[in-house]
């Protein structure tokens, strides 16, 4: 029996309108234009408008990937949504995604591994193609954090942004596609970058409510020591379980937290930065969507081609890090075409008829 890959064969993106400067936040907390630039490498960040949520940002971005790859949300098996600001603690995102693209035999979950969210969610996708479990799957990173971030507190509101990507997976028995994925994790970190309240342990109340413990709250020189470690490491890990060497990689796509953080495992890895994307000047930290979203400009830009030789590598809270190789594949040569107006509207349609068919098959059946 021959080996199966996963190919990643279509990505996609999408954030919101909305541009938060680093000038309009000077006017928010006491920091300056000079601090973040310097601290983070942060100029800008998209902010999500009332009415943009996780889902539907995660929704936009899973479209666009549909589109590249060709694919109908009818052929997706799977649906992992990697989030740190789900929509509820259930029903999952990926349920509300799955509902609003139409994805009619798909399975879908969400997977909370803060940051390193994305990165977790491409292995597990990766590993249900392996073993031949299913055979299309849509890994998506999704985020509104700013509804989860204190805004009166420096030390972190500076640090966030909206956003969503998304990578369509698609079974192949050419070895390409994800080559090696490592994924680690260190609970005795978790109270370095923590929402403490809200869950099961500190349910709302009102106290929770007045000293914001529903909101980010995060030791950013413990994690800024974790993350400078982590980074290179986990890319040497994946790189040699991949049987390859620095040398054969054209670029690493790590999670865009901090420049500095992002300079440091460059050093650490004797790569040039050219070697390295960077987009969180505009974008700021967009946690499990910060991949994916570098990825998609890094494949607009040229800085991806198919062939190529990829790591992806991210670190967050829990603390969790992962990393994968990556042969970068693109799309499979199909003969339909996907339209995502089409795609919109018919999910809409079929949703709203099965609400419809429940409403009666209650007022029929349930309340005699
Ligand atoms: N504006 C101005 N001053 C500030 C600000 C701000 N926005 N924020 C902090 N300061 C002050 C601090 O109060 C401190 O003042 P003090 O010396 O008088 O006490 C001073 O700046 C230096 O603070 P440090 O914490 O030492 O600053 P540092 O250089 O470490 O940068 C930062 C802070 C940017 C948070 C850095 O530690 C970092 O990036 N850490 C990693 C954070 C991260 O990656 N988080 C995401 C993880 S992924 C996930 O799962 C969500």
């Amino acid at each position: 029996m021959s080996a199966r890959y996963a190919h990643i064969t279509g990505w996609g993106m999408a954030v919101p309108d909305r541009v938060l400067t680093n000038l309009e936040l000077t006017r928010m907390v006491d920091t300056t234009d000079e601090w973040i630039v310097s601290r983070t490498g942060i100029r800008e960040r998209h902010i999500a408008l009332p009415d943009e949520t996780t889902a539907s940002l995660g929704t936009e971005a899973a479209i666009n990937a549909l589109a590249v790859a060709n694919l109908s949300p009818a052929d997706i098996d799977l649906i992992i949504v990697a989030t740190s600001s789900p929509e509820h603690l259930f029903p999952a995102t990926a349920c509300l995604i799955q509902d609003r693209i139409g994805a009619t035999k798909a399975g879908a979950f969400d997977l909370m591994a803060a940051c390193s969210g994305f990165m977790y969610a491409l292995n597990m996708a990766t590993q249900a193609i392996r073993s031949e479990s299913c055979e299309n799957a849509l890994v998506i990173g999704a985020e509104t954090l700013s509804r989860i971030v204190n805004w009166k507190d420096r030390e972190t509101c500076v640090l966030f942004g909206d956003g969503a990507g998304a990578f369509v997976l698609q079974a192949c028995d050419e070895p390409a596609g994800v080559l090696s994925a490592i994924m680690r994790s260190d609970g005795s970190g978790g109270d370095l970058l923590k929402v403490p309240a809200g869950g099961s342990r500190l349910p709302a109340n009102m106290e929770t409510v007045r000293d914001g413990s529903h909101f980010i709250r995060m030791n950013g020189r413990e994690v800024y020591r974790f993350a400078t470690r982590v980074m290179a490491q986990a890319t040497r890990e994946a790189v040699e379980a991949a049987h390859l060497t620095m040398d054969d990689i054209r670029l690493v796509v790590p999670h865009q937290a901090n420049l500095r953080i992002i300079q440091a495992a460059a050093r650490s890895l004797d790569i040039p930065m050219e070697r390295c994307k960077v987009n969180l000047d505009r974008y700021g930290n967009t946690s499990t969507a910060s991949i994916p979203i570098a990825v998609c400009e890094a494949v607009k830009e040229g800085c991806i081609s198919p062939g190529d030789r990829v790591v992806f590598v991210g670190f967050g809270a829990g603390l969790t890090w992962g990393a994968a190789v990556v042969q970068w594949s693109g799309p499979f040569t199909t003969r339909s075409r996907i339209r995502p107006a089409r795609i919109r509207f018919l999910a809409r349609l079929r949703s709203l008829l099965l609400r419809l068919l429940r409403h009666l098959e209650g007022f029929i059946w349930g309340r005699r």
